[in-house]
C-alpha cells in the first residue's frame, strides 16, 4: 500500500486493523513507510499489526505486489512498475482521470474504480462513496455553524430568545441527508431541495421540510440516481429556491448527478439576495459547484455572503474516514480471497461494475463494455 501522492489527501487505503485481516485472510501486506501517519496510524501501529514497512526508495516492491490498495491512483512511475495482472483498486476517478487512463492503457493492470460499485444491497459495505459523503455532509454542517455569525438552535436566554438558524440543504443523497440530521441535531430549521420526489420521505423522517422539485418533467431519476436536469428544469427551481435562500442562514450545497457537471442552483442574483452573513458551503465544488462563483478550498467573500467551496471535506477527518474507507476495501476484495490467493471472479455484478481495466488478454470485453457504459 503506497503513501498516498495527491496533495491535499490525507486518508489511507488500510489501518492496522484491516491489515490484521487480511493477514487472516493469509495475504501479507506492505505498507510505504509513512503512508499512515496524517490519518493517525504510526508505522509502528501497522508493524504491530503485522504488516512490513517499507521505505519510499525500495522501487523493487512495486514488481512484486498483486494488488495495490489506495485512496487516490498512485503515481505514474508505481504503475510502470507493477507485475502482470496485478489488481488496482482506489478511488480512481473514472469520469474523469486521463492520465490514470493514459498509465492504464500502457500497464498489464486490473483496475477497479469503488466510483462505479453498482448500489445493489449486497454492495452496501463496500460503497466508500457513501461512507465518505456521510463524512462531507457532517463536516459541511459543522463548518458553516463555525463560519456562521448566528446560533444554529433557538435559545431562551435572560437577554432575550433567538430564533433558530434556517438551513437549505441542496440535494438529498447520502452527504445532504447527512447534512440534514447533523443540523437537526444542533438545533436548526432545514428545508431540503431534492428533484428526486422519493427522498421526500427520508428528509421528513430526519426532522427537515421538503421543497417539492418543479412540476415541469415527469421522471427525475434513473436507478435511484438524479438525471441530469434541463434548463428549463433547472430554471424553474431556481426560482422556486430565491425564496428560501433569501430567508436562509446557511445553504449547504451537495446536489449531484453521476458523472455529469453539477447542477447550478444558485446563480449570482440569487447570492445578491440572500443575507450578509449568511454562509454557502458547496460540497459540489469539484464537480463545478451548485453556486456560482465557489473555488475548490477557498473562502470567497461575496456582498457579505461567505461561500465555501468544499472539495476534500472526508480528508479533514482522516482517520474516521481511513477506517471506514479500509473497510469498504476489505469488504469488498474478502469474498475473493482464499488462503492468501487473489481469485476475482469478473462476472461478478459488483466487479464488472467497478471494473475500469481489465489485463487486454484474459478479459477484452468486460474491459470495453464498462467503460462505455459508464461514461
Ligand atoms: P449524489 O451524490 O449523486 O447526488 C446527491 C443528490 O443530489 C441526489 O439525491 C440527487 O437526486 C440530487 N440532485 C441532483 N440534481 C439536483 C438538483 N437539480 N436539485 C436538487 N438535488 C439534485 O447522490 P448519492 O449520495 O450518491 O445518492 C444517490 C442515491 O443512491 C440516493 O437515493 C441514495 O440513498 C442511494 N444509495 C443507495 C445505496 C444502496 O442501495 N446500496 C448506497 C448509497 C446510496
Amino acid at each position: 500500500m503506497p503513501l498516498e501522492s495527491a496533495v491535499s489527501e490525507t486518508r489511507v487505503a488500510a489501518t492496522p486493523e484491516t491489515v490484521k485481516k487480511f493477514l487472516s485472510l493469509g495475504c501479507s501486506i506492505s505498507i510505504e513507510k509513512g503512508a499512515g501517519i496524517a490519518a493517525g496510524f504510526s508505522d509502528d501501529s501497522y508493524s504491530k499489526a503485522g504488516a512490513e514497512i517499507f521505505e519510499t526508495s525500495d522501487k523493487k516492491i512495486w514488481g512484486e505486489c498483486e494488488i495495490i490498495l489506495c485512496v487516490q491512483a498512485p503515481s505514474e512511475y508505481c504503475l510502470s512498475q507493477v507485475k502482470n495482472n496485478c489488481l488496482l483498486v482506489g478511488l480512481l476517478s473514472p469520469y474523469s482521470n486521463t492520465a490514470l487512463e493514459k498509465s492504464l492503457e500502457d500497464s498489464p493492470i486490473t483496475a477497479l474504480a469503488l466510483e462505479l460499485l453498482p448500489r445493489i444491497s449486497r454492495a452496501q459495505s463496500a460503497d466508500a462513496l457513501s461512507s465518505q459523503a456521510n463524512i462531507a455532509g457532517y463536516k459541511a454542517v459543522l463548518i458553516a455553524a463555525s463560519a456562521l455569525d448566528k446560533y444554529f438552535p433557538m435559545l431562551m436566554t435572560a437577554a432575550g430568545t433567538v430564533q433558530p438558524a434556517k438551513i437549505v440543504v441542496l440535494g438529498a443523497g447520502v452527504a445532504g441527508l447527512q447534512a440534514v440530521a447533523t443540523a437537526r441535531r444542533l438545533g436548526a430549521v432545514v428545508f431540503v431541495s431534492d428533484i428526486r420526489p422519493a427522498v421526500k420521505e427520508q428528509v421528513e423522517s430526519l426532522g427537515g421540510r421538503f421543497i417539492n422539485p418543479p412540476l415541469i418533467e415527469s421522471s427525475q431519476e434513473s436507478g435511484g440516481y438524479a438525471k441530469e436536469s434541463s434548463e428549463d428544469f433547472l430554471k424553474a427551481q431556481r426560482k422556486e429556491l430565491t425564496k428560501h435562500l433569501s430567508e436562509a442562514d446557511v445553504a449547504i450545497c451537495t446536489a449531484q448527478v453521476p458523472g455529469k457537471t453539477a447542477p447550478l442552483l444558485i446563480n449570482e442574483d440569487m447570492l445578491s439576495q440572500m443575507r450578509p452573513g449568511s454562509v454557502v458551503v458547496d460540497l459540489a465544488v469539484a464537480q463545478g459547484g451548485n453556486c456560482s462563483g465557489s473555488d475548490p478550498n477557498k473562502v470567497i467573500l461575496r456582498n457579505g455572503v461567505k461561500l465555501i467551496g468544499a472539495a476534500d471535506l472526508p480528508c479533514t477527518v482522516p482517520n474516521h474516514a481511513s477506517s471506514l474507507y479500509s473497510r469498504n476495501l476489505l469488504s469488498l476484495l474478502e469474498p475473493f480471497i482464499q488462503n492468501g490467493k487473489l481469485n476475482i471472479n469478473f462476472e461478478d455484478e459488483i466487479i464488472a461494475g467497478c471494473l475500469i481495466s481489465h489485463t487486454r488478454i484474459i478479459n477484452n470485453n468486460i474491459d470495453s463494455t464498462n467503460q462505455g457504459e459508464q461514461k
